[in-house]
């Protein structure tokens, strides 16, 4: 169990027929942990195991997965519900859809674990359209869950029952974060909604409702079975476990891998990426997602792959998306399809989100095209200023956080880009 690449996740990966309920059940312990939970253990000895496990959500704020379950009221009674997000919506993320490749039963059964111990007893997961493949996949894990009489009702004897359902959304960024997605499967437009009330306690239909990420849900049969403990044996102690890592860019090897949390960065890229293809070297790196700030080659000195590392570098581990900037790469047009991203997907329900990702476009449009005046580049830096925590939701900050790191650390770049055009300053 403590060897150096542990597989929580990927346990069936690479078998004959990985993601078929035999593989599963023959190799990879399925559906042993939701025995063991509705053969004798009570809805508060999960969730603390899981408290206990230090496992934090993977959709990307990391918040931690057994508290979040323990806001759900125990004694209102009338329908709960369990949602798994599988809208994997973050520019440069393909994680949970391969999660759906290899083995979808395990997001299954960590879903019937998770419902039992918030009480709910119906389920969904909302997996963006664009993945056709993977919902394949997943409602034909979902059938075959309920022939074996894992789904349905008097699960094991057990009197839990479980109903689980799969939703597309339309693929839309916004229906990423809860209460877009809790909207959207609601059958309106998918528009997030003021917090408080959370979810935990008004969400789906104005109902109790867990929003999980799909990677955070993969985990919990594995802890389940091998516990807190043998969880926290992996990463560092604020960030236990593994995580995956859907690593992109000029690298030989690119692709999703699992690592244990604290994991090197240059490992990341050299062992599981192969390194830098030949020629390349790297200039920047987004280390996860779109949404979290840029840091420079002599910031990734010495980088672990956690929460606190990047937190201690200004920026965020997000949903793992490791996107690897080469030297070819212009920040400039890196930059524009950043913001242009932001704007297209803004809701605009807040002002400061739907004008501020216009107007940070609209600028650089004019950088693109050389018409912008010098002070410009800095006045990304002011319009993004006035974009953070002043929304419902967190895609406001999302566009702005990167575009302050561009500026701050590629100014010189920026201003280089400007002057080597016309000279005309029309804007
Ligand atoms: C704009 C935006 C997009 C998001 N997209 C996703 C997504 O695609 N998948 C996801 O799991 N979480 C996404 N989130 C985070 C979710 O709102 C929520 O925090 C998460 O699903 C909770 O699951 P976890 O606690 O297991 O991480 C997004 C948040 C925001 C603000």
């Amino acid at each position: 169990m403590s060897e150096a690449k542990p597989k929580i996740i990927l346990r069936t990966e690479g078998f004959p027929d990985q993601r078929s309920i035999k593989t599963y059940v023959d190799k990879a312990e399925g559906y042993t942990a939701v025995r063991k939970v509705l053969g004798g253990l009570s809805r508060e000895q999960v969730i603390e195991e899981v408290k206990q496990s230090g496992l934090r959500g993977r959709g990307g704020a990391g918040f931690l997965t057994g508290l979040k379950w323990s806001f759900v009221p125990k004694d209102m009674p009338g329908p709960k519900y369990l949602i798994c997000n599988n809208d994997e919506s973050e520019p440069g993320t393909f994680k949970d859809r391969y999660i759906c490749t290899v083995n979808p039963h395990q997001i299954i059964e960590g879903m019937i674990i998770a419902a039992y111990a918030i009480g709910a007893n119906k389920g969904y997961i909302y997996t963006r359209w664009e993945f056709q493949e993977e919902i394949g996949y997943l409602e034909t894990a979902i059938k075959e869950a309920y022939e074996a009489g894992f789904l349905g009702k008097n699960l094991f004897g057990s009197g839990f029952d479980f109903e689980l359902d799969h939703y597309s959304g339309a693929g839309a960024y916004i229906c990423g974060e809860e209460t877009g997605l809790i909207s959207s499967l609601e059958g309106k437009k998918g528009q997030p909604k003021v917090k408080p009330p959370f979810p935990a306690v008004s969400g789906y239909l104005g109902r109790p409702t867990i929003v999980n990420n799909t990677e955070t849900l993969a985990n919990v049969p594995w802890i389940i079975n091998h516990g807190a403990k043998a969880f926290r044996q992996w990463g560092t102690e604020k960030s236990p476990g593994t995580k995956l890592f859907s690593i992109s860019g000029a690298l030989n090897k690119p692709g999703v891998y699992e690592v244990p949390l604290g994991y090197p960065f240059a490992s990341l890229l050299n062992d599981e990426g192969g390194g830098m293809q030949a020629g390349r070297s790297l200039k920047a790196l987004i280390p996860g997602g779109a949404s979290a700030p840029v840091l420079t080659p002599t910031e990734c000195e010495g980088l672990t792959m956690d929460y606190e590392a990047m937190a201690q570098r200004g920026t965020m581990l997000g949903s793992g998306a490791v996107m690897i900037i080469d030297d070819r790469q212009s920040i400039a047009e890196l930059l524009k399809v950043t913001i242009e991203f932001f704007a297209h997907e803004s809701c605009g329900q807040c002002t400061p989100c739907r004008e501020g990702t216009g107007w940070l476009n609209n600028i650089m449009d004019g950088i693109l095209d050389r018409s912008a005046k010098p002070d410009n580049i800095e006045r990304l830096r002011t319009v993004s200023r006035n974009m953070g925590g002043k929304t419902i939701c967190a895609l406001s900050d999302a566009c702005a956080m990167p575009v302050m790191a561009f500026v701050q650390k590629f100014s010189d770049e920026l201003q280089a880009y400007l002057a080597a055009g016309s000279g005309s300053h029309s804007k």
